[in-house]
């Protein structure tokens, strides 16, 4: 497991080398801007690295162009948070990120 924390709530998940940043914080009760539902096609859910983008895995080529497509460009420190897997800390920036109040 490996911690991400993501600001600006300061949130702190344990993310397992083979999840999605997405899918850890929706495990831990919370809920992440999206309107595809983690199918990479949205772009809702770009987080900004802040700390630890060598500890972030490379990007495949369905992220990069969802990356293209809704921002225009590819810059190694904007990653889309369903499809970001880590194998060490990490610190991103994603405001929207909160609790979900059915938990
Ligand atoms: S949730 Fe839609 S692109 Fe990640």
């Amino acid at each position: 497991m490996n911690p991400v924390t993501v600001l600006p709530l300061g949130l702190e998940l344990e993310v397992a080398e083979d999840q999605p940043v997405m899918a850890a914080a929706h495990e831990a009760g919370y809920i992440w801007p999206t309107e595809c539902q983690g199918e990479a096609s949205c772009g809702l859910c770009v987080s900004i690295i802040r700390e630890g983008t060598e500890n972030c895995e490379a990007m495949l080529e369905e992220e990069r162009e969802t990356l293209e497509r809704t921002m225009g460009m590819i810059d190694s420190s904007r990653r889309l948070a369903c499809r970001l897997k880590v194998t060490g800390p990490v610190t991103l920036t994603k405001r929207g990120v909160r609790l979900s109040e059915e938990v």
